[in-house]
């Protein structure tokens, strides 16, 4: 499962604990099984584990069916993951934990002091954060050299990238285990400083968020703005479809964050970004954003965003 440029450094990854089993947390998991390690998936919410177990299931027959992911594969994959309802349970045998919960830094960091306190003293603890500050995980702990994050993509068992995240603390070896990880995923890792949005969140958000003045301005329909990206740029995805996937109060929130932190001209957000959200207009979760959502379909409105949601 290793790749065969192994680092004498080299840390070995076994067993993983993932903390937060949502959209994100579930997906991780998944794809860290099927690469043959034992998981155990951990959220606060009991019936968020439940629906994690189904999503996995679902997820890896639809592979079977694709013809992506053997029967055997897919038993495999379900028998190493174990559901843990106790986060003390979760994490005492991991090697590495994943922390998926949602993108709030008093929680996070106090679920880092936890962790710090239940795993053992070489448990390498990582973050999926899209934006907040790995220093400041690492301080709520007593290991800051072995916190980094860990940046995947949604969804997990597709997007074929996972940004690294160190800060000045982070040990050289943590960090290339981590890459021989990712490696193993059959990902492909980047490594990026902890500066807010590392390279992904600050580089997409500048194209969304313009993309949204763009519609609040009347340059363009959403669907015209994502076609122009698509076919002239060959995008796979246009912004605004994206920014419907990710959840327009995500991409808020990190607006928010890196306006408050790097600049605060360059990463204003929308006002129409603003009212959508406060308008419960969150994307496909909720049905509808920039697109109507039908069966995982994005519809194109007719009228124009910029006087529907004036
Ligand atoms: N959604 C995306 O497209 C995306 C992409 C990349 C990174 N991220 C990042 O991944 C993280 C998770 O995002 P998500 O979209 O999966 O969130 P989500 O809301 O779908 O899932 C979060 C889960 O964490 C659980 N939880 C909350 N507090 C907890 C705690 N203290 N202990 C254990 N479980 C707890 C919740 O019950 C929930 O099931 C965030 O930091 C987000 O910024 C999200």
């Amino acid at each position: 499962m290793h790749s065969s440029i192994v680092d004498t450094d080299t840390i070995p990854i076994d067993v993983v604990a993932v903390v937060g089993a949502g959209t994100m947390g579930r997906g991780i998991a998944q794809v860290v099984a099927r690469a043959g390690r034992a998981v155990a998936l951990h959220d606060a919410d009991p019936d968020a584990l439940k629906a994690a177990r189904d999503a996995i299931e679902a997820t890896l027959a639809k592979g079977v069916e694709l013809g992506k992911v053997t029967p055997r594969e897919k038993t495999g994959t379900l028998e190493r993951i174990r559901i843990e309802t106790d986060l003390g349970e979760a994490v005492m045998d991991a090697d590495l934990v994943i922390e998926a919960i949602p993108e709030s830094l008093a929680a996070k960091k106090e679920l880092f002091a936890e962790l710090d306190a239940h795993c053992p003293t070489p448990t390498i603890l990582a973050s999926n954060t899209s934006s907040l500050s790995i220093s400041a995980l690492a301080e709520a702990t007593a290991r800051p050299e072995r916190v980094l994050g860990l940046h995947f993509f949604n969804p997990v068992h597709l997007m074929r990238l996972v940004e690294i995240v160190v800060h000045p603390q982070t040990d050289d070896g943590v960090r290339d285990s981590l890459r021989e990880l990712v490696r193993g995923l059959g990902k492909t890792p980047i490594v990026a400083t902890d500066t807010p949005g590392f390279a992904t969140s600050r580089l997409g958000l500048v194209l969304g968020l313009e993309a949204i003045r763009m519609v609040e301005e009347g340059v363009a329909s959403a669907a015209d703005i994502d076609t122009a990206l698509e076919l002239g740029y060959n995008h796979p995805m246009g912004p605004l479809q994206l920014t419907d996937l990710v959840g327009l109060d995500v991409r808020l929130s990190i607006a928010d964050h890196l306006a408050d932190t790097l600049d605060r001209h360059r990463f204003a957000a929308p006002d129409l970004l603003r009212r959508m959200v406060e308008r419960g207009l969150l994307g496909r979760k909720s049905g509808e954003g920039f697109y109507r959502w039908r069966d995982g379909e994005a519809i194109a409105k007719d009228v124009p965003l910029s006087e529907e949601e004036t």
